[in-house]
């Protein structure tokens, strides 16, 4: 799909993938939309890129969903839905009942799965009427292979590509030529991943591999080490889940509850 000339709203754009994935779409000729829930990294992500249009919203939110609907839909509507906004919550031991669990998952599920299914919803008969139009779903490698340490985050990744993939197949029932996007990131260096060692791509990688799997019109883009996992998970489960969760991972379990 072309990317110039389109208009792109970007969830949770104000920082790491979503920052990079803006300053590349503007390079490329896009008008683009960041939404966030810090309005302070909004005013600073606006100062950086000037073109940037930036609005206040939390996708875990219904009224702010709503209202991110009616003002996009004032400043002349969108082409491409680019649901990147997502969280993690810090590792905690499944195997030792905690109220934080179900916390944790809870607001996991709000923002990274229910909060897509809703801005899709809202956005699905703008998003069809225009003549060439997407929806970008950021998943994880963590959808084939569940971390330990990120054991609910994992599963809100799965349950995000199983929608992803029926919501492409209804659309091509439907004979509706919405393009849906699937974006498999492996580790990459923003502040979700701060406090990790080891190898980490770039968002500016990413992001590349991202528009570079856009203009193909590849529907499944995994980029970097994602290829690889992808092969290994089906093939060798084991070695996969090994390298996903090495052993030196199993200290952080047993010593958060
Ligand atoms: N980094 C990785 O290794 C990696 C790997 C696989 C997949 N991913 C996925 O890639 C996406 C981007 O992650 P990232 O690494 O760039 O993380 P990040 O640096 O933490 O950025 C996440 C962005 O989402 C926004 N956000 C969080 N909750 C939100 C909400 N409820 N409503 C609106 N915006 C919200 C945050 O801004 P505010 O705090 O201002 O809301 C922030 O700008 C996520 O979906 C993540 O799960 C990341």
């Amino acid at each position: 799909m072309k990317i110039q000339g389109k208009t792109i709203l970007i969830t949770g754009g104000a920082s790491g993938i979503g920052l990079e994935a803006a300053r590349q779409f503007l390079e490329k000729g896009a008008k683009v939309i960041i939404t966030g829930r810090n309005q302070d990294k909004l005013t600073v992500a606006k100062k950086q890129f000037p073109d940037l249009i930036t609005i206040q919203s939390d996708v875990s939110d219904a009224d702010d969903a709503q209202k991110l609907f009616e003002k996009v839909s004032a400043l002349g509507g969108i082409d491409i839905l680019y649901n990147n906004a997502g969280v993690g919550i810090p590792p905690i031991n499944l195997g030792i009942a905690n109220d934080k669990h179900i916390e944790g998952a809870t607001y996991e599920m709000e923002v990274n799965y229910i909060g897509i299914i809703r801005l899709n919803n809202l956005f699905m008969e703008m998003l069809k009427s225009r003549k060439e139009a997407a929806i970008i779903k950021t998943t994880s490698i963590l959808s084939y292979v569940p971390s330990l340490v990120e054991a609910t985050y994992s599963a809100t990744k799965t349950a995000l590509a199983f929608y992803t993939k029926a919501l492409r197949e209804h659309l091509r029932i439907i004979g509706s030529d919405l393009k849906i996007f699937e974006l498999l990131p492996p580790v990459v260096d923003t502040e979700m991943t701060a406090s990790r060692t080891g190898k980490k791509l770039t968002p500016e990688q990413l992001v590349k591999g991202l528009i570079s799997g856009l203009e193909k019109n590849q529907y499944t883009i995994r980029v970097g080490d994602s290829k690889i996992m992808y092969f290994l998970h089906r093939f060798f489960p084991k070695l996969a889940f090994s390298l996903v969760n090495p052993k030196t991972s199993h200290q952080n379990i047993k010593t958060t509850h």
